[in-house]
């Protein structure tokens, strides 16, 4: 069966290649992002719809829930990213440590609560939610992790309040994947090779990494998997 796929942040990195493995499979595919330019070229690029959308910003993602369709299959929630290596220097006064915070807390979080909330009507039965985290959830981090921590918690009650429905709701967390434009430009050699060093296969992940995480999750196969976080890492955080 055909699906109908919703890919928030699907300009470039992981998103962009999420969106290109359901187009693959003949799926219509909607993608959204903030920068309406490079949207609208990789939507071009990959045969696949855009509608510009800052998932932070309630009216926006209201507007793109009112210009979707009926239905949706599959929601993914993707935007996000650190914003701490957006801004230049450190926040020093306590407005700018507490409005550092908030960014990370709106990009990783309620981005996706809104969006969620926006579209869950839309969702048919058989139908999925994938999150996605990140391994900073589990080690040491600022408020990227925490923010991402908080996403995998809110991933539980999710999964919970549309069983019923008869949807799942996963999580996944990557760990370093490479060929995307999260880290700004800022990841040194000695970085890689230390996230890279990290991992049992050696190696960095790639964005079809974990669009084929999603492809799977999103299967009739994995239809009793729900509430759950994956690590997709190459090891470089294990669970028991
Ligand atoms: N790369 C990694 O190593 C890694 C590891 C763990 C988790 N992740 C997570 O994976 C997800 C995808 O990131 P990526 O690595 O593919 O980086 P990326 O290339 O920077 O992709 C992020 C995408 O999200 C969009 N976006 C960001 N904020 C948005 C918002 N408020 N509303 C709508 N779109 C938004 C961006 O487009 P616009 O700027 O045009 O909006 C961009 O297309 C993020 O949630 C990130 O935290 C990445």
């Amino acid at each position: 069966m055909k699906r109908i796929v919703l890919v928030t942040g699907g300009s470039t990195g992981i998103g962009k290649a999420v969106a290109a493995r359901f187009r693959a499979d003949g799926d219509t595919v909607i993608i959204t992002g903030r920068n309406a330019e490079r949207l609208a070229a990789t939507a071009a690029e990959i045969d696949v719809r855009s509608i510009a959308c800052d998932a932070t910003d309630p009216g926006q993602v209201a507007d793109l829930a009112a210009e979707l369709g009926e239905h949706l299959d599959v929601l993914v929630n993707m935007a996000g990213g650190n914003t701490d290596l957006q801004r230049p220097g450190e926040p020093e006064s306590l407005e700018e440590v507490m409005a550092a915070w908030r960014e990370n807390l709106d990009a990783n979080l309620l981005s996706a609560v809104a969006t969620t909330t926006a579209v869950l009507d839309k969702l048919r039965p058989g139908g999925t939610i994938v999150n996605i985290g990140s391994i900073g959830a589990e080690y040491a981090s600022t408020s990227y992790g925490a923010a991402k921590a908080a996403l995998a918690a809110w991933n539980a009650g999710l999964s919970a309040q549309v069983g019923p429905k008869g949807l799942t709701a996963n999580l996944i967390a990557p760990g370093y994947i490479e060929e995307t434009e999260f880290f700004h430009g800022q990841l040194g050699e000695q970085k890689r090779t230390a996230l890279i060093g990290a991992t049992h296969n050696g190696r960095a992940g790639r964005p079809g990494d974990i669009a084929e995480t999603v492809h799977f999750l999103a299967s009739e196969g994995a239809g009793h998997i729900t509430g759950q976080t994956l690590h997709v890492n190459g090891g470089a955080y294990t669970t028991r």
